[in-house]
């Protein structure tokens, strides 16, 4: 498996891989792809077209981590630099906004992986992500790294499912 980090994607081929593993994990993501409209979106309350194609559009030209086997795309991590809202002002930072892995590829280190990937080629930056409360591997993976939580939205995401965000501070 090769991890590839890439501040632009223009193969088309592996947009398109991108795109069809939102879909495959649609329903896994809290709230669904489909009922959003962007990565960055700060009313996660259901909504949305029930496509994940207005939220790609909003990832597409990110920088990217990919996993990729024999040139498959297994998965991915988009992240966008010197994002800033509410709860992230720090800068520079490195945002990760939006990562899935195959079914079949899951629990070999490949989100750890990507992590790691952005970790170490941008030492002078800030990590930092958000995700929902019951997301309990991505919180590991998180946790395990050394990032801390720097902010909790109480049922952001609906009744008893809370945001929270992560940030992991410059390593120099
Ligand atoms: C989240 C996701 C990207 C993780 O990818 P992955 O490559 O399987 O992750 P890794 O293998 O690097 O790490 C998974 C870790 O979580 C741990 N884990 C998994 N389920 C867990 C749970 N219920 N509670 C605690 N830890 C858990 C695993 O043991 C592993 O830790 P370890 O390496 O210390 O043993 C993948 O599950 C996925 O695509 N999920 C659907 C989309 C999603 O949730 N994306 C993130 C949205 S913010």
């Amino acid at each position: 498996m090769e991890i590839v980090l890439l501040e632009k994607l223009t193969d088309p081929a592996k947009q398109e891989a991108i795109r069809q593993l939102l879909i495959l994990a649609d329903q896994e993501f809290v709230p669904p792809i489909s009922a959003r409209t962007s990565s960055t979106q700060m009313n996660l309350a259901p909504g949305g077209t029930g496509s994940v194609d207005a939220y790609y559009e909003t990832i597409r030209d990110l920088p990217v981590v990919l996993a990729l086997e024999n040139d498959r795309v297994v998965g991915f991590m988009h992240f966008r630099f010197d994002h800033t809202c509410d709860h992230i002002s720090y800068l520079p930072n490195a945002y990760a906004c939006t990562s899935s892995v195959h079914p079949d590829g899951r629990g070999h280190g490949l989100m750890t992986k990507f992590y790691t990937a952005i970790i170490e080629a941008y030492p002078e930056r800030m990590v930092c992500t958000r995700t929902w409360h019951t997301n309990l591997g991505h919180l590991h993976i998180l946790r395990k790294l050394g990032f801390t939580e720097t902010c909790c939205l109480e049922n952001d995401r609906g009744e008893g499912i809370h945001t929270v965000y992560y940030a992991l501070p410059p390593r120099v």
